[in-house]
């Protein structure tokens, strides 16, 4: 990442229950208009906040979370831009959840840049594999997957009856 005012970040190296807060208010801009608040579950934010990856623009300030926690240390100041969450699982998978950047920061290598630095963290946690799943009618989740490296399946009822999904892969 040449911008030097894009500074890449643990989300652990936070607060992550703030961060939770501030990108659930701010989803509008990273997905689309779509209410994506069932993949923000709190665990992924709380137990596996560990490989979770926040990229912060120290130009743009953070805007005010109605509904944040109180009391919470160390608040954001400068907005999220770009984020991932992930986890290493026993067997070896590392296992990305989603990845987002905002529309405003898109087509930087902001998210290439998180899943590199994903997958060496994963690497070093002992995986074997990195996975990661979309739905079959998000193409630039699609397009962005293939670009990096992953092949992709599309595996029917994988989430249910008539919840096909996109499984994409890579072999470590
Ligand atoms: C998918 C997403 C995370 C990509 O983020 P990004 O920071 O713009 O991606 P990058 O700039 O790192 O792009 C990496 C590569 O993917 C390609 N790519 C990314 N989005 C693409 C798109 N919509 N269409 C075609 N190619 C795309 C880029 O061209 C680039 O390829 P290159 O390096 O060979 O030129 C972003 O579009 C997004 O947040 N979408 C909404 C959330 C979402 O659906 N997330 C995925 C499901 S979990």
């Amino acid at each position: 990442m040449t911008e030097r005012h894009l500074v890449a970040m643990p989300l652990s190296s936070q607060d992550p229950i703030a961060v939770r807060a501030e990108l659930l208010a701010a989803q509008r801009d990273f997905w689309d208009g779509r209410d994506t608040t069932h993949l923000h579950h709190p665990v992924w934010f709380r137990q596996f906040a560990g490989h979770g990856l926040v990229i912060r623009d120290l130009t743009v300030p953070v805007a005010p979370v109605s509904g944040a926690v109180p009391g919470l240390l160390n608040p954001p100041r400068s907005a999220a831009v770009a984020y991932l969450l992930g986890a290493v699982t026993a067997d070896g998978i590392g296992y990305v959840h989603v990845v987002a950047a905002r529309r405003s920061h898109r087509g930087r290598g902001l998210a290439r840049r998180m899943w590199a630095t994903f997958e060496t963290r994963a690497r070093e946690a002992g995986a074997k594999e990195l996975h990661a799943i979309t739905t079959p009618g998000n193409t630039g989740s699609i397009a962005f997957h293939t670009a990096i490296g992953m092949t992709a399946v599309r595996l029917p009822d994988y989430s249910g009856p008539g919840e096909d999904r996109m499984l994409f892969r890579r072999t470590l």
